[in-house]
């Protein structure tokens, strides 16, 4: 197993190109399923997540060939439907399988994803959904066992808006007879990237981005042709990296509309940013200003930059409420924030974070992908010899060559063996 080792205090200066969205590459993949034929993705990222995905979609008679940038998909002779505990288990998107496999082979069996650290994550609205089109299942050993003939249209109602239910019933829906409407969809723009997807391969989407989209159920859909969205997380992380740093950095290939309330924020915090087509300007301010945020559905503040923001408020000058809406246990960051010198106090899902002058250097764990990512932040401006990040198999689920784009930004960030893990 490796760690992360960095020598903090370097504002990082210079350029740095976005990979594809690890959560539009995983719904695109999957998506393929519902082709039969060579499917051609771009931008897909070299990522643990993306490797697990193709893995279980191998197991299942997929067949994948990489040339250059693109990815082929072939998905003519399926020969399973599995999904099992082993793979599933490194990753609950492994559900994202469901909707694809049950529409286009009318049978799934997938392991049931557990909890996991930042929250339960039910995937009961999934199962409620896919079930009002018609779908059969039982629970029988840790397997959702499912079957169906040809789904048919509902309407849907999603309690709260899931990014991946609303993924699962895009792709169950392409192909269902007659319509389906869902209410209360997810808008993420991974949402949207995945719909326009399905068009090209001549699914009939509307609305995607609202609140409601119409699927219109067609007989069948051809191969994709796909470029997916830039990263829009590692994006918002690689800003706030420059502001915690008080570098100057240019971020190209990425969206800046998806980012919105993200640069909302850091603008409040004092950092100086400049939009240019493509591309963010991020100046670091010299004093970071204490915000308060409360992470939300997209287009709102995400939670999966939650923790790499609390990073910047640990060294601002005064107190900073984050409040998470959305997952209940995503505040793990926060003991290994606190061995680094950080002050925060939780109550239930508000964080109190009282800004200090400085972060100390320390030996800290990574717990998740995105609380690794807030501890690489926090190590970049540690005052001290070295901060070790152990366990970063999470930050290679999410993050393609993090530590080589810091490194490329002028960061002393480098990955050893641990010798002390297991
Ligand atoms: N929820 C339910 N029942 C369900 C589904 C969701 O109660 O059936 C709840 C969840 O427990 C949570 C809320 O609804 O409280 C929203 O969860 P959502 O379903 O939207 O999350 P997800 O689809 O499992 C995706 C991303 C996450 C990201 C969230 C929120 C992918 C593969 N994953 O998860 O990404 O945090 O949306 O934006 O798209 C990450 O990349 O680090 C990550 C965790």
């Amino acid at each position: 197993m490796d760690k992360i080792v960095i020598q903090g205090g370097i504002p990082l200066k210079g350029q740095v190109d976005i990979s594809g969205a690890k959560n539009s590459a995983l719904p695109a993949i999957s998506a393929c399923l519902l082709s039969k034929g060579w499917n051609r993705l771009q931008g897909i990222p070299e990522l643990k997540d993306v490797h697990t995905i193709k893995k279980i979609m191998e197991e299942m008679g997929v067949v994948f060939k990489e040339q250059g940038e693109t990815l082929l998909v072939n998905t003519e002779n399926l020969t399973s439907c599995h999904a099992p505990y082993e793979l599933v288990k490194t990753m609950r998107a492994s559900i994202l399988l469901l909707g694809p496999l049950i529409a286009r082979m009318g049978r799934a069996k997938i392991s049931m994803p557990g909890g996991c650290a930042i929250g339960a994550r039910p995937i009961n609205l999934h199962l409620k959904a896919l079930s009002s089109m018609g779908m059969d299942m039982y629970l029988e050993h840790g397997y959702i066992n499912a079957s169906a003939k040809r789904l048919k249209g509902a309407r849907i109602f999603f309690d709260i808006p899931t990014v991946t239910g609303t993924e699962n019933i895009l792709m169950a829906a392409a192909t269902a007879k007659g319509v389906t409407v869902i209410e209360n969809a997810a808008k993420e723009p991974e949402v949207q990237d995945l719909a326009c997807m399905l068009r090209s391969m001549g699914a009939r989407i509307e609305g995607e981005g609202t609140d409601t989209i119409l699927i219109e159920g067609v007989d069948e859909l051809r191969p994709a042709d796909h470029r997916i969205i830039p990263d829009r997380i590692e994006t918002g992380t690689f800003m706030i990296g420059a502001t915690i740093t008080k570098g100057d950095i240019w971020i190209n290939n990425c969206i800046p509309e998806h980012l919105t309330a993200v640069i909302e924020k850091l603008t409040a915090v004092g950092a100086d940013i400049h939009i240019e087509d493509k591309r963010i300007h991020v100046i670091g301010p010299d004093i970071i200003r204490s915000v308060d945020i409360k992470t939300m559905p997209y287009p709102g503040f995400p939670t999966d930059l939650q923790a790499q923001f609390m990073a910047l408020m640990c060294i601002s000058d005064g107190s900073s409420i984050i409040h998470e809406t959305i997952f209940e246990n995503r505040f793990i960051h926060v003991s290994e924030l606190r061995r680094m010198g950080a002050d925060i106090s939780i109550d239930g899902s508000q964080a109190l974070v009282r800004g200090k002058d400085r972060l100390l250097a320390a030996p800290v764990m990574a717990t998740d992908l995105r609380a690794s990512a807030c501890l690489v932040l926090a190590g970049l401006i540690a005052e001290g010899e070295r901060t070790e990040i152990r366990r970063i198999y999470h930050l290679d689920r999410g993050y393609e060559r993090l530590e080589e784009k810091f490194q490329k930004l002028g960061a002393r960030i480098w990955r050893e063996k641990d010798l002390s893990a297991p």
